[in-house]
């Protein structure tokens, strides 16, 4: 018998369903939000307004190219946090709707689960997934953490960062140049023009496989200031070099503990996942470490990097073959690690 799941994402300001039956992707429709662009960052309020109205359209259409029924669907698999509380309500709200009207189990997700798990998304069935345990470099706009994946229900956490995700890193940074929000794809663009060793910006000390990116961001602050103004012209002229040192540094950072952390648990099999692992910089690094080590690297394909009800889906599915289901009172969360 095979098992259909739907799976639901509305944490931050991508509203998305996908569909995934026994294990493999059949569908994954996502609708963006324009309405932040303006604001420089996402409004709370204006995430949860979009949610709603894209939550039944975004659904529909994800079960139409499936080529399903909802009259097909096995379970329900949504985010029940962390992310914002009013857009988690709109997913978490609607999935509990259709699990009554349907009669199918609910199944929470972790949305940093769904990141980690998003390597078991098959496209087909000759895709590779990785083996347990396997370490994972979960990177996104509010983690940056190392986790030790064991099982699909059993991770750890080896270490994380005691202030800034790499991803504000990369976004406040590309602020305070001028950079349109979010900063770190127009980071990981112009530094690819740039020469990454003009700029030399402070890199933590902190001890174990904990991160710290808030020196960092200070450090380049002040490189761009003239007194106490950011110079624009500075910013202007020195733009794609600033870009490329910034990323290589963030890269530093972040492979100078993923190895650390490679090399205390003797694991040989490793990924990444969240937003900045779409970053081109992060991808050939952590790729070229492992490759000289004989270690198996899986690197996402760039659209199961960002928010979407793929690795939500597939989250779901580990938990209904467990039959690891959920109460509909179950309230969302806005915050919590793995
Ligand atoms: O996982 P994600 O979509 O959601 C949140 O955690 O909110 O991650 C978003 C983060 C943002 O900080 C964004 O700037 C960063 O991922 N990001 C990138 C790139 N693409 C997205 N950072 C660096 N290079 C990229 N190519």
């Amino acid at each position: 018998m095979s098992n259909i799941i739907l799976g639901i994402e509305s944490s931050c300001d991508d509203t998305s369903a996908a569909i995934i039956k026994d294990g493999i992707l059949l569908s994954n429709v996502i609708a963006g939000q324009k309405v932040h662009e303006a604001y420089g960052g996402v409004v709370p309020e204006l995430a949860s307004r979009a949610h709603q109205q894209n939550i039944v359209p975004v659904v529909s259409e994800a079960i139409r190219q499936a080529g399903i029924k909802k009259q097909d669907i096995d379970g329900i698999a949504f985010t029940r946090g962390p992310g914002l509380l009013g857009s988690l309500l709109v997913g978490t709200s609607f999935a509990k709707g259709l699990s009554l009207a349907l009669n199918v189990p609910l199944l929470d997700v972790n949305h940093l689960h769904g990141h980690v798990l998003s390597h078991f998304i098959k496209e087909d069935e000759n895709t590779e997934v990785p083996e347990f345990p396997y370490l994972c470099l979960l990177v996104s706009g509010g983690n940056s953490q190392i986790i030790k994946v064991n099982s699909p229900s059993d991770m750890e956490v080896l270490g994380q960062t005691i202030d800034d995700a790499a991803g504000e890193a990369f976004d406040k940074c590309a602020k305070v140049m001028g950079l349109p929000y979010p900063g770190g794809p127009h980071i990981d663009k112009l530094a690819a023009e740039g020469d990454a060793n003009r700029f030399k910006f402070s890199k933590p000390h902190i001890q174990g496989l904990n991160y710290s990116f808030s020196g960092l961001k200070t450090s380049f602050l002040y490189t761009l200031r003239d007194e106490k103004k950011i110079n624009p012209d500075f910013v202007e002229q020195n733009k794609a070099d600033l870009a490329a040192s910034l990323q290589k540094t963030i890269i530093d950072i972040l492979m100078d503990k993923f190895s650390k952390a490679i090399k205390e648990t003797g694991i040989k099999t490793v990924a990444i996942g969240g937003g900045v692992s779409a970053n081109s910089g992060v991808r050939n690094a952590v790729a070229e470490y492992c490759e000289r080590r004989n270690i198996k690297a899986f690197i996402p394909k760039r659209s199961f990097t960002t928010d979407n009800a793929a690795m939500i889906a597939i989250a779901g599915y580990f938990k209904y073959l467990a039959k690891d289901f959920c109460d509909i009172n179950l309230p969302p969360f806005a915050r919590i690690t793995v």
